[in-house]
């Protein structure tokens, strides 16, 4: 037989959108599938319903030529079926073998026999090449390894469809490219595997074939080899997409921020970022380039006020601000789209309405001697939300946890280039975006250089730095490398001072 999964026609409504309409995905048996579409497109939701969360309002799945009804995860489980969420689901404080084996703790007695499970789980690591520690804790292992601990509990359960949903979106470069070789080992095992990810190269370095939907519907299935990342991303959007920022020359004005040998501790208490100083002027973007774990978070909280610093000097707009609350320096004029959406960007359980309103609801004219206006918060909410193209069932009156993970992105760069800052602080700002919203992205921090205000842009995608950025400031081991001009750099020089060459030694 050929197909393993087969989803015919698969139609799914939310309150106000119908995020899957008639949708059809047929995965063959040792393939790598990837499923793109822009943000909101309906590609989690489809999985959620292969893997038991969700149930189709119509259609049918198959699984090896029967039709079923996977009405819960653990269905999902039995028919061999695991998935490796957007945003992880491992306890912190549970060692990666207790983590694996939760919900499927074999027993000895009446004891739980942890011995036998470390021992499986080694061994499946070995054969994959994982390289998991069982015994280690998952708050004390990168993020990369906590997503290699949910591919292991996968394995450990036995599933041989398994599905992954923008694994790459959180991974550094080469943790990338060690997944994906982990992906093929796993289809020579005679495993199928379902890719989710906006990185059209990932999709030609892996996947076999490739379906593309849009807003909820089915527009094709193509063979990978035979097909351009150009023709992916116009499949996907429905139109030609420039992949090149446009911008003309910067015409930086007067400093806005100057960081003077700024010293900041990292969560061991030793220093993280060492002695760093740089200027950020009006009219320019000042991009920072560096493997992770760098001193690119030591620098982005010092900045924001998230973490104090042992020594230096923050002079923001002519005051120093190192003493200054988070607060006070939002009030000042500092803007932050953050890593972790999820943790500092959104507050989840609250519509998108209340969360544009986030840092102001206070001011005037959302509220006025302690009333809260809520016609105008929703018509400020609204404008956010059209200008940035968040899209979502109910638009401002969505609660955030309910969108598209692309989408809520989307919500925080609207919010805080709509605050209308004098600097702006933009880490990964387009991590989990379609390369339309890249694009449009892209544009508006431009546009917001040419509007006279300083931005710097903290990105571990080297392209975007070298894109988007005036001057490119390169951190290794939580110094300052070197800084260069963006267009008279390239790829390669970046990437030497970013291994601590400096320039003149290269
Ligand atoms: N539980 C839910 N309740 C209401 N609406 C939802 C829910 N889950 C998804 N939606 C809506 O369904 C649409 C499709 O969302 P989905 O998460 O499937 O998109 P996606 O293709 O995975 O996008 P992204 O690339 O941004 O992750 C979105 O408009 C979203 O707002
Ligand atoms: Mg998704």
């Amino acid at each position: 037989m050929e197909y393993v999964v087969e989803m015919l026609n698969i139609r799914k409504e939310f309150p106000g959108i119908v995020a899957n309409d008639n949708i059809t995905l047929q995965l063959k048996e040792g393939e790598i599938h990837a499923l793109l579409g822009e943000n909101g497109a309906g590609k989690s939701t489809l999985m959620g319903m292969l893997f038991g969360m969700y149930k189709p309002d119509r259609g049918c799945i198959k699984v090896r030529g029967k039709e079923v009804k996977i009405s819960n995860p653990n269905v999902a489980n039995d028919l061999g079926i695991g998935m490796v969420h957007q945003h992880f689901k491992l306890v912190d404080n549970f060692t990666v073998t207790e983590n694996i084996i939760l919900g499927c703790e074999p027993r000895k007695g009446l004891t739980v026999d942890i011995k036998t499970a470390a021992k499986k789980i080694e061994e499946l690591s070995k054969q994959y090449g994982l390289n998991v520690d069982p015994y280690a804790k998952i708050e004390n292992i990168s993020v990369g390894m906590q997503q290699r601990v949910e591919i292991l509990k996968m394995l450990y359960r036995n599933a041989n469809v398994l599905i992954f949903d923008e694994p790459t979106a959180v991974l550094t470069p080469s943790e990338i490219d060690e997944l994906i070789s982990i992906m093929k080992n796993m289809t020579k095992e005679g495993k199928s595997i379902i890719l989710i990810t906006h990185k059209l190269k990932e999709i030609k370095e892996a996947a076999n074939r490739c379906t593309v939907i849009r807003r909820g519907k089915y527009i094709g299935t193509v063979d990978v080899k035979d097909t351009t990342e150009a023709d992916m991303a116009k499949m996907m959007v429905g139109r030609e997409v420039s992949f090149k920022v446009e911008k003309t020359e910067a015409k930086p004005k007067d400093i806005v921020v100057k960081i003077e040998d700024l010293c900041v501790n990292n969560n061991k208490k030793v220093l993280g970022l060492k002695n760093f100083s740089l200027d950020i002027r009006a009219g320019e973007i000042v991009g920072i380039a560096g493997v992770e774990g760098n001193g690119q978070t030591e620098l982005v909280e010092a900045l924001t006020g998230m973490r104090s610093v042992e020594s230096g000097n923050i002079i923001f707009k002519g005051r120093n601000i190192v003493k200054d609350s988070i607060r006070e320096r939002i009030d000042d004029g500092m803007a932050h789209i953050p890593e972790d959406r999820h943790k500092r960007g959104l507050i989840l359980d609250y519509t998108m309405e209340d969360n544009m309103v986030l840092k102001a609801y206070k001011k005037k004219p959302f509220s006025n001697k302690g009333l809260i206006n809520r016609a105008k918060i929703s018509e400020y909410a609204q404008k956010i939300i059209e200008t940035f193209d968040v899209r979502s069932g109910e638009g401002g009156k969505s609660i955030a946890r309910s969108l598209s993970g692309g989408n809520q992105q989307k919500g925080v760069i609207g919010r805080e280039i709509e605050s209308n800052p004098d600097f702006l602080i933009a880490v990964q700002p387009t991590r989990g975006l379609d390369v339309g919203s890249i694009e449009y992205i892209h544009k508006r921090l431009v546009e917001q250089r040419d509007l006279g205000k300083a931005v710097l842009l903290v990105s571990l995608e080297l392209d975007e730095v070298l894109n988007v950025s005036d001057r490119i400031a390169v951190v290794n081991n939580g110094e300052l490398v070197g800084i260069v001009n963006a267009s008279e750099t390239n790829e390669n020089e970046v990437g030497l001072m970013m291994a601590g060459i400096k320039k003149e030694e290269a």
